[in-house]
């Protein structure tokens, strides 16, 4: 049976135990409400060697902002659980807000750069919560490896960034984002949507697609990128936060395909917000 632990020190005594034992660990963060994109991370963290995988499910309220889905994002731990221990995981740790976020906590971590723009901008504050959180649970756990999924992008190169400039020794893996079968990028948000936007929701996969194609056929970002913007809302999609073709690895923004781009987007649908994102490299020779 996977064991669920509640406390730091409960955490830290059972990862101690591993380590003396000569076995590597890995880390995978969530906010719970699991899905098959989730499960990946642990699968992608025992093939990159880790002997034993935590999962963490923690709903962190400091990312959220003020108007945003704290109170109504899904919790169901039980259910979670048992997803967890089906795919390999050997202990669960899924801590109270105080435990998190004791009384007197005065701490923000903040990352500039990576963190600016694209869902810095909509979301003011979200990746200082982020980041904050993920170093307590990087410390707290003290992994080999953390892994955390490609389909919050810009989350993953801020990840990379702060545990490169703190010096936090841990390996940050990126998975691949998983899709359903009409290519909606999997999130724990998909189940907010009614099943009219359930069905409109693909179309933010499918145009980034399309400025993937325009990419390739040597066209200008800004032009791809409003054209896109005017696809979604045309789709019934409104606002559209962004769509927008950054650096891979830096996300500063490009003009044409001549390194490695990210092609990113965020939009409203109804009362939930989707985001996406897929890769694109300049044909090699
Ligand atoms: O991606 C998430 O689910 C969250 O942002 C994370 C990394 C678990 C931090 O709360």
């Amino acid at each position: 049976m996977m064991d669920i632990v509640r406390s730091v020190a409960d955490l830290r005594g059972r990862v101690a135990g591993w380590r003396r034992a000569g076995l590597r660990v890995g880390l995978v963060p969530t906010m719970g409400a699991l899905h098959r994109g989730h499960l990946s991370l642990v699968a992608a963290a025992r093939e990159w060697g880790a002997d034993r995988v935590v999962a963490s499910v923690f709903v962190n309220p400091t990312q959220f902002g003020p108007n945003e889905d704290f109170a109504r994002y899904p919790r169901q731990e039980e259910q979670d659980a048992a997803l967890l221990e089906g795919a390999g995981c050997a202990l669960l740790f899924s801590p109270t807000v105080a435990a998190m976020y004791p009384d007197g906590f005065a701490t923000t971590v903040t990352v500039s750069g990576v963190a600016d723009g694209l869902c810095g901008t909509v979301r003011p504050g979200h990746f200082a919560g982020v980041a904050t959180v993920v170093t307590k649970l990087l410390l707290q756990a003290l992994p080999d490896v953390a892994v955390f999924g490609e389909k919050d992008y810009q989350q993953l190169a801020v990840i990379r960034r702060f545990v490169r400039d703190l010096d936090i020794p841990v390996a940050v893996l990126g998975a691949p984002t998983l899709r359903e079968a009409d290519g909606l990028a999997m999130s724990s948000r998909n189940a907010y949507m009614t099943a009219e936007q359930r069905a409109v929701a693909p179309t933010l996969q499918r145009v980034l697609q399309l400025v993937a194609d325009g990419l390739r056929a040597g066209g200008a970002a800004s032009v791809l990128c409003a054209q896109a913007t005017a696809s979604l809302l045309a789709a019934g999609f409104g606002p559209v936060d962004y769509v927008e073709i950054r650096d891979a690895d830096t996300l500063a923004p490009v003009e044409t395909l001549d390194r490695p781009v990210r092609i990113l987007a965020a939009a409203r649908l109804g009362a939930t917000r989707l985001i996406d994102n897929i890769g694109v490299s300049p044909s090699a020779g």
